[in-house]
């Protein structure tokens, strides 16, 4: 049994604010890939729905006149940074176990590497993952961030995920 659920992560106010920021179409698409990639690479399915759904919490508004200002995002983002750190404390805050909020933040850190030397350092599959999930879904532009998604249709996909979820973490738990 999952200490937290994807539900408990999505309805959290919190989670509400910087999803919707982010774009929750996006969170989701890339939390279901992010699961598909799971099952296939025999990594917790359940840390990587996590991580796939809060990889973008960490984003600020780069807005200039109701646009988004992509030259000023590329030079100064360090949303994979905050968005750890929000992830962390929103996970513990729910109850998650510290062992499983870490590995998340970690994956969450390291989905894109913007902000670091390329290729200077080695990921695991987790963090892998979501960065696969992520490219996965991305548009141009980052227009990815800007689909239309219905707080009733996301509350299914996401229910739909747990059950998923909870019938692939048996068959995790069996080959690990
Ligand atoms: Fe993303």
């Amino acid at each position: 049994m999952r200490r937290v659920s994807l539900i408990d992560i999505f309805t959290h106010p919190i989670a509400q604010k910087y999803l919707t920021r982010s774009g929750v179409s996006h969170a989701i698409t890339v939390a279901q890939y992010a699961v598909q990639l799971a099952n296939k690479y025999d990594v917790n399915p359940d840390l990587a729905a996590k991580a796939g759904l809060l990889h973008d919490i960490g984003h600020y508004e780069w807005y200039t006149d109701g646009e988004w200002d992509y030259d000023a995002y590329v030079k100064n983002d360090i949303h994979a940074i905050k968005g750890a750190e929000r992830a962390h404390k929103l996970l513990i805050r729910l109850g998650e176990d510290r062992k499983y909020a870490k590995e998340i933040a970690l994956a969450i850190l390291l989905h894109t590497d913007s902000y670091l030397p390329e290729n200077s350092m080695k990921k695991n599959t987790l963090q892998q993952i979501v960065r696969q999930a992520d490219e996965m879904d991305e548009e141009p532009f980052g227009k990815h961030h800007y689909r239309k998604m219905k707080y009733e249709d996301a509350f299914k996909q996401i229910e739909r995920l747990d059950y998923t979820i909870e019938q692939n973490m048996s068959e995790y738990r069996q080959s690990v």
